[in-house]
């Protein structure tokens, strides 16, 4: 009797100890080995944002994040995997496993921090608001409210400038591009978005659009993104991002993708 409460007792010891080391996450694997295990890094991007993401003439994805994200995936060598879509699907497709890995001129701030790890920043920007040439209603900050403002949905434009206006109508489009066009045929009064690109859009539309210099944003800076608490995967990230920031690369490739003829 003594002996089988003995052996009871020990049961329910090593019952308890294989409870805990998988509710602790014990068995489960890190997503850096999972990369590794199945050689590939799913980068998730969306291919509207020249010129960190775009698409060629051959519906490659290119840019300064594509080239970033092919040396991630090279040092760990494995193979790059694209997923593009919306920008504003990419934090649920991180959450749920769809992607590794957000590469997405992607803003770091406290909203996503809640949800994701940041790597460390490769290039800072800034909002900047366009309007057509010779509109001459927005001068200032104050003279956004109430204005029909273009975003692309779930953007820092959208989210931390657009959506603060007081009175202002935000109309939300699938990239900036889309709503530059609408502020070129007259349906919006303005757009906020990120400077690069939307310079880039500028270049193109031949002085048709035209930055107002009298409003400017506080300063934002990219990094990539991965799932909270992935550590292993985010110092590699890290590694190769601070390496290609030090060796003067990433200013490259800004230089090579940023030709909007
Ligand atoms: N930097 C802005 C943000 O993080 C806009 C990024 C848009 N990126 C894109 N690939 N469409 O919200």
């Amino acid at each position: 009797m003594k002996h089988g409460k003995k052996v009871l007792a020990l049961l329910v010891c090593v019952a308890m100890t294989a409870v805990l080391a998988v509710g602790c996450g014990g068995s489960s694997k890190s997503a850096l080995d999972e990369i590794k295990e199945k050689g590939q890094l799913v980068w998730g991007t969306n291919a509207q944002f020249p010129p960190f993401e775009s698409k060629d003439g051959s519906g490659n994805v290119v840019g300064v994040d594509a080239d970033i994200a092919k040396a991630i995936a090279d040092d760990l060598g494995v193979e790059l995997v694209v997923e593009d879509m919306e920008f504003d699907s990419l934090p649920a497709a991180l959450k749920s496993g769809k992607i590794d890995i957000i590469g997405a001129g992607y803003t770091e701030n406290e909203e996503r921090l809640q949800e994701m790890d940041f790597s460390n920043k490769y290039f800072t920007a800034e909002q900047i608001v366009v309007v057509k040439a010779g509109n001459t209603s927005i001068t200032d900050k104050e003279s956004l409210k109430g204005k029909k403002i273009g975003v692309q949905t779930g953007t820092t434009g959208d989210l931390e400038c657009a959506s603060k206006i007081e009175g202002a109508e935000v109309n939300r489009y699938d990239s900036m591009q889309l709503a530059c066009e609408d502020v070129k045929n007259g349906k919006l009064d303005c757009v906020i978005g990120d400077n690069l690109t939307i310079g880039f859009i500028l270049n193109k539309m031949n002085g048709e659009l035209v930055k107002v210099e009298g409003i400017s944003y506080d300063s934002e800076e990219y990094g990539f993104a991965v799932v909270k608490g992935e550590t292993e995967l985010l110092d590699e990230v890290n590694k190769v991002i601070d390496e290609l920031v030090q060796n003067g690369e990433i200013d490259k490739m800004v230089d090579k993708y940023n030709v909007g003829e």
